[in-house]
């Protein structure tokens, strides 16, 4: 008889696929892209594309290990595909363009995957994107650790910004400016509202909080008040050594998450900034706080600390070749913009073949002075070694990084899941003109 696992934890914050099938160790759902109508700002109906209906769509909730299978139908106008962002599957199922067909308007696919690690991912569309996902497709993923640890509760903050217009509707697309830096909104969501989260937290608790970037352009600069806050994961899972941070810089694609502990003997509140642009009578934008979360303090409880699997990271030394990804754009005569990786539009690049294991040191240079690009490689998992030459300071496994205008990044990419990848900038905009490439992890 297998073992029932232990139930998952409650996440607060975004509401769970319903799981078709019996087996435990089996999270089976049905997904569908379609239109809809939700209220984002209160008292609006916006227009969106919704997966079951909602904005974010649906958290999918499983164990590392797990079997997952989502029978995906799209209901859109258009083709779109699912990609299930961080998660280190066979590449038929990781849903990108370059290695599978998009599924047309009206069609179905089935998603069929084992869940490798534990952490904190998220899926969205593939074809299209700057559209699809901006016009709200997209969801979170958490996959538990086999000896999960355990917290008071558990919260998830899937963070995205949106250009609503006059009416509170996504706002047209096109614009010039866009092509340029991508798209960024006017508004701050947390789980798909302008409105932030309220309640209570009981002095004395300690959370664990997933955060998604799932915005287009704008990395979250996320500041946390009233507790101690450490950072325990970030995209691939569990860092070695929790460390204190009250402030996040988010890259668009990344994950963190947090342990809080309502030890301020002081605070009546725990609160979460973020910040946003906002516009001056005179046209100008000043840089201002804008609250994402702010529950009071009330009553107390005792908690246990959470104890945290040992995690080890593989052997940084060890990287036998090195390679180099200059991130820049050429114009031509007609105007017409190409975002290049080493000089070229990446789909012209030939396919990179690494050998499976064999680490590669990365040194992505971005020889734009203006752009930023939250560079990120599909179905595997790396370090950030240095930044502009000095440490990163980002610990743990990622798969997004951030290598802002006129920077110079080392990334040790580690190369462990075989098949064919797609490696890109996560701005929509700059991936469509060019930023993105195809490699190969061959066995
Ligand atoms: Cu979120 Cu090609 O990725
Ligand atoms: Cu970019």
């Amino acid at each position: 008889m297998p073992m029932t696992p232990p139930a998952l934890a409650k996440i607060d914050g975004i509401s769970e696929f319903e799981d078709l099938n019996p087996d435990p160790n089996i999270l089976e759902v049905n997904l569908r892209a379609e239109q809809a109508q939700v209220e984002i700002s209160p008292g609006h109906v916006t227009n969106v594309l919704a997966f079951n209906g909602q904005t974010p769509g649906p958290m999918l909730h499983a164990r590392v290990g797990d079997r997952v299978i989502v029978h995906f139908e799209n209901g859109l106008a258009e083709e779109t595909m699912i990609h299930w962002h961080g998660l280190r599957i066979h590449s038929d199922m990781d849903g990108n363009p370059m290695v599978s067909t998009p599924i047309p308007a009206g069609g179905t696919f089935t998603y069929d995957f084992v869940v490798p690690d534990a952490g904190t991912f998220w899926y969205h569309p593939h074809a299209s994107e700057i559209e699809q996902i901006e016009r709200g497709l997209y969801g979170p993923i958490v996959v538990e650790e086999k000896d999960a640890p355990k917290f008071t509760s558990e919260r998830i903050f899937v963070l995205d910004d949106i250009r609503f217009d006059k009416n509170f509707q996504v706002a047209p697309f096109g614009d010039p400016m866009d092509m340029m830096m991508g798209r960024w909104g006017s508004t701050l969501l947390v789980n798909g509202k302008t409105k932030l989260a309220t309640g209570s937290i009981a002095r004395g608790a300690i959370e664990r909080w997933r955060f998604v970037n799932t915005a287009g352009a704008r990395p979250m600069t996320v500041t946390m008040f009233g507790g101690s806050t450490r950072v325990i994961a970030t995209d691939g899972g569990l860092v070695p050594e929790p460390y204190i941070r009250h402030t996040l810089i988010i890259a668009p694609g990344q994950r963190y998450d947090v342990e809080l502990t309502a030890d301020d003997s002081e605070a009546t509140s725990i609160r979460i900034e973020g910040r946003i642009e906002v516009q001056q009578s005179d046209g100008s934008f000043v840089d201002t706080p804008f609250t994402l979360a702010d529950w009071a303090i009330d009553g107390s409880v005792e908690a246990t600390p959470p104890s945290y699997p040992a995690v080890t990271m593989p052997d940084i030394a060890d990287a036998p070749s090195s390679k180099q990804l200059r991130l820049g754009m050429t114009q031509d005569v007609q105007g017409n913009m190409t975002m290049t990786i080493n000089g070229m539009d990446g789909r012209k690049l030939p396919v990179a073949e690494y050998p499976q294991n064999a680490p590669v040191r990365f040194t992505i240079v971005n020889d734009d002075k203006m752009h930023l690009h939250p560079f990120h490689f599909h179905g595997q998992f790396f370090q950030i070694l240095t930044k502009n030459g000095k440490p990163a300071n980002e610990p743990g496994l990622k798969d997004t990084v951030l290598v802002e205008a006129g920077m110079t990044v080392t990334i040790l990419t580690y190369f462990e899941n075989a098949g064919d990848w797609m490696y890109h900038c996560h701005i929509p905009e700059h991936a469509m003109e060019g930023m993105m490439a195809e490699l190969r992890v061959t066995p």
